[in-house]
């Protein structure tokens, strides 16, 4: 069967309608399509289970009856666990994949859970009885107060009497295996009963019965649910008669392709591209960008494990686009988001446009860099990019007495820095400096925003003096990322124009010119010759910002702007700039975005 199939199987066999409430054809239940990878739920990061988008119905607070007229509801839902991470590259393991779950709030319960998912798999998929063991909650009287959970005797009688499975098939395990619950710190849970296929996991049938609370306290629900949950590539896997999730019709067309743009590869590499190309592309199609907290490092830390692959194999830097575009081609269909490669490709993009350049330094540095404490790494982290989890994967040794806990510490710290600041300056508002032009969140960036601001002015004369006057500012955005400059130009410019730009920009840089301000009437402010923004009102007082060889002054100086700053002192202080985009946005006017190099 194709997993086209078993996809299509699995849904009509839940919700066919018609026939009785048990076996019989018709299960009734409504289809609910996929939530979002990005959970409503501020409990959790991402989404991990199919029950996550009905969490509320568990618990009473929605009425499943009224929403989707019937108690029982069946999904295939997008997940993604982060725990499986640092296992992908074995023969299982993923961090996207996709979950097919049939539901209860309050209407059936443990025999048809047990029932139906029998015959689904040995009717339905065919799947002979024989290959069939399961496991069941083996109860738990030591758990304390409150706390206590008895075995599982209905499930086991389930599957022994009604189904006719033999003693042996049917293991009893304890809270690890044969509880599940909550996602995030509190929820639904329960005892469940997981079905094997030759030794496999394949479902997991979890009986809400009970409500977790954060301090692990249990209260019975006053209508117990079910929570099913059977992994697509796994089934499929077996379905199939693969050796692993990668050789299945879902991702071997992936592999295929990964091995086309980068042959040689290394099969556990190969794997990795798969699934965390996959991965990002679904995270990115829910809204998701790349950043350094949450859900956002999480796809940060997957498109840098990309990269830095990419840069270390030496592989063509079209591959994420390539990739990018054969998964949105065969997702599409299922899921309408993922419709856009575009616009997922250049999410991807901009990621290692921004960051490549760092990173290529940084794995090269990586055998020199002294990394002795949390605060080095995190060092590590934010000049040349490489996320903690790749420091660990890339230098394993000089980074193994380093925890993440601490890591986090660190990361903390430098967000309370700019947290604190934030509040201070802007009543919450997560910036430290916003003028419009200017934005920075911490004190990090906004050192990095100040040495590209100066960068920006050295840029608009360096535009002027190679492109002639015409060039003149339309507008900018800076952040600690990037320069965003916009100019008024006529055409495209050459890549020789471009280069000598750039160099010129260098070399004023380099003859560490003093950036100071003086403050005058405008109109001598305009005498003076300074560059200003013509569609902008200035007062009737403005600072004018220039950059002159040390001790001259601003009838000598290379830059002279309207400008309220701020600035660096000395040109030197900027590093080495670089162009890394031209393009038009609009009739006559083109953009620049330029960065600095670490
Ligand atoms: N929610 C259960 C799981 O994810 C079914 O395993």
């Amino acid at each position: 069967m194709s997993s086209e199939e078993i996809r299509k199987s699995f849904l009509s066999f839940f919700s066919a309608r018609g026939g009785s409430a048990f076996g019989g054809k018709g299960k009734g239940h409504m289809i609910v399509s996929s939530s979002s990878l990005i959970p409503d739920d501020p409990s959790v990061l991402l989404t991990t289970a199919g029950m996550q988008q009905f969490k509320r119905y568990y618990t009473g607070e929605l009425d499943a009856e009224k929403d989707f007229g019937t108690k029982n509801a069946v999904s295939i839902q997008k997940c993604f666990r982060t725990s499986d991470i640092d296992e992908v590259g074995d023969k299982t393991h993923l961090t996207f994949f996709e979950m097919l779950g049939n539901f209860s709030f309050g209407g059936y319960f443990k025999r048809e859970s047990i029932l139906w998912a029998y015959e689904y798999l040995t009717k339905i998929l065919g799947i002979s009885e024989d290959r069939l063991t399961v496991s069941v909650f083996s109860g738990d009287d030591s758990a304390g107060e409150g706390k206590t959970v008895l075995r599982d005797e209905e499930s086991f009688n389930i599957w022994h009497k009604e189904v006719g499975l033999p003693k042996e098939k049917i293991r009893a395990m304890g809270r690890a295996d044969n509880f599940w619950g909550p996602t995030g710190s509190e929820g639904p849970c329960g005892p469940n009963t997981e079905i094997y296929v030759d030794g496999v996991e394949v479902w997991n049938l979890v009986f809400n019965e009970y409500y977790c609370h954060a301090d692990k306290t249990l209260k019975k629900l006053t209508s117990a649910g079910v929570d099913t949950g059977m992994g697509l590539e796994r089934l499929v896997s077996v379905m199939q008669g693969t050796d692993n999730v990668f050789e299945t019709d879902l991702l071997h067309p992936i592999i295929l392709k990964v091995y086309e743009l980068a042959p040689g590869l290394e099969e556990k590499t190969a794997r990795i591209f798969a699934d965390h190309m996959r991965a990002v592309s679904f995270l990115i199609s829910d809204g998701l960008k790349p950043g350094n907290k949450e859900a956002n490092y999480i796809l940060r830390r997957l498109l840098r494990r990309l990269i830095a692959y990419q840069i270390k194999n030496k592989i063509n830097p079209a591959i994420f686009k390539e990739i990018i575009t054969l998964i949105s081609k065969k997702y599409s269909p299922f899921y309408k988001e993922i419709e856009n490669y575009g616009k997922i490709a250049a999410v991807a993009e901009e990621e290692r446009f921004l960051f490549s350049e760092a990173m290529e330094k940084g794995l090269k540095e990586l055998e020199s860099l002294v990394i002795t404490g949390a605060q080095d790494s995190f060092r590590v982290y934010s000049t040349f990019g490489l996320p903690f989890e790749l420091q660990k994967e890339l230098a394993p040794e000089k980074t193994k007495n380093i925890k993440k806990e601490d890591f986090e510490k660190e990361f903390e710290k430098h967000q309370e820095i700019s947290r604190a600041g934030a509040e201070k300056k802007f009543g919450g508002h997560g910036l430290i400096l916003n003028t419009g032009e200017l934005k920075a969140g911490s004190e990090e960036e906004l050192q990095k925003v100040i040495r590209l601001h100066t960068a920006t002015h050295l840029l608009h004369q360096a535009l002027r003096d190679v492109l002639g006057n015409e060039a003149g500012q339309a507008g900018s955005d800076i952040t600690a990322e990037r320069t965003r400059f916009d100019f008024t130009f006529g055409r495209k410019l050459t890549p020789e124009e471009i280069k000598e730009v750039e160099d010129l920009v260098n070399k004023k840089i380099k003859e560490d010119l003093q950036v100071s301000f003086q403050e005058m009437p405008k109109t001598e402010a305009e005498k003076t010759g300074a560059l200003h923004f013509f569609k902008l009102k200035y007062p009737e007082k403005v600072k004018v910002y220039f950059a002159a060889p040390s001790g001259k002054g601003i009838n000598e100086a290379y830059s002279k702007e309207f400008c309220g700053g701020p600035h660096v002192n000395r040109s030197l202080e900027i590093g080495e700039f670089k162009i890394i985009k031209e393009e038009a946005v609009g009739a006559g006017v083109r953009r620049i975005r330029g960065i600095i190099l670490p």
